[in-house]
């Protein structure tokens, strides 16, 4: 007999039809964000799940849950799992690594560039019709911050980390870098957190969300940060803490920030962040192109017809349940 999977979302790319026809396969059409009550629903007679990192899948869920079997996840981050409960089931968890890394280095070049020129500030600036005889081309007008010869700090040299060290690098930028345990990259010096925060123009966010790095930049630790430096986050919300950061640019301690990713997403309408005209904001967009979204459905749909023939997954954040 076929299993039944649940799917939380439409998926791009072309592996889903393969997985159609292996097994019994329900897909969310939305619209928008797959309600918790739904997915408990969905799941219960369900041996697979493939989701999104917008699904939370906590341990509350899992425990109603006897019959499930595998979860695939459409990301390469798994915050939104509670892994260990899995684990502990002997459940395998899919994941999407490598596809998405020239993507989000790309984006987080972008915001760089974006909060460094000012150039959404200056966007908004046209198109209100401020840009006027009287007000126009001078001197001083819209200066930003040199990007060539800037010092840039990479929190979490993983894939992600390197691909944007390699960019920095091609900018003529020196750079810096922290990681739990050191990694030897060409032109990349390895650097302790404190020193990284001390001595960077730019510190670029590209390590995991987990718990020893939630609120890993908390006030103190952004207090240290150069004054005039920007932030750029395109990793995960709740790793900077967001108030620090909003009473740092407001204070004129940072020059500016980058943010893709907020601690609660969609980011609510009051975080004071969206207040400031130096910050430059993005829902979540870190791995958006048509192409790279595909691949990465493409590797959920492998993980899940691997875990429907039996076989472990080839990317699996807990390989481990395949030795119990
Ligand atoms: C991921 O896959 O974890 C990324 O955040 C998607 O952009």
């Amino acid at each position: 007999m076929r299993k039944k999977i649940f799917v939380t979302h439409q998926l791009p790319g072309e592996r889903i039809h393969h997985l159609a026809k292996r097994s019994e396969m329900n897909v969310w059409m939305g619209p928008g964000l797959l309600p918790a009550e739904t997915l408990r629903e969905e799941l219960n007679a369900c041996q697979g799940l493939l989701c999104m990192l917008t699904d939370r899948i906590d341990r509350q869920l899992l425990e109603a849950l006897p019959n499930l079997e595998f979860v695939s996840s459409m990301s390469v981050g798994v915050d939104h799992v509670d892994v260990a409960a899995l684990t502990e089931r002997g459940i395998p968890l899919g994941h999407t690594p490598g596809v998405l890394v020239d993507t989000t280095a790309d984006a987080t070049f972008a915001l760089l560039l974006a909060a460094a020129r000012r150039v959404v500030e200056a966007d908004r600036f046209v198109r209100a019709g401020q840009w006027r005889a009287e007000n126009a081309w001078s001197p001083e007008f819209f200066t930003g911050k040199d990007v060539s010869g800037a010092t840039l700090g990479i929190i979490g040299l993983g894939e992600i980390g390197q691909a944007v060290a390699r960019r920095a690098l091609g900018f003529g930028m020196q750079v810096l870098a922290w990681n739990r345990s050191p990694r030897e990259v060409e032109g990349v010096q390895n650097v302790t957190l404190e020193e990284l925060l001390l001595r960077s123009d730019f510190v670029s966010v590209n390590v995991a969300r987990t718990s020893d790095t939630y609120n890993l930049l908390d006030g103190p630790k952004i207090a240290m940060m150069k004054p005039g430096a920007v932030l750029v986050n395109t990793a995960r919300g709740g790793i900077v803490n967001e108030m620090a950061l909003y009473e740092a640019l407001s204070r004129g301690d940072l020059y500016s920030a980058g943010i893709d990713v907020f601690e609660q997403e969609p980011v609510s309408q009051d975080n004071p962040l969206l207040s400031l005209p130096n910050v430059v904001v993005v829902p979540h967009i870190g791995s958006a192109t048509t192409l790279t979204r595909a691949r990465m459905a493409d590797l959920a749909v492998d993980n899940t017809i691997a875990a429907l023939e039996g076989q472990p997954m080839p990317h699996c954040v807990n390989p481990e349940v395949y030795s119990f």
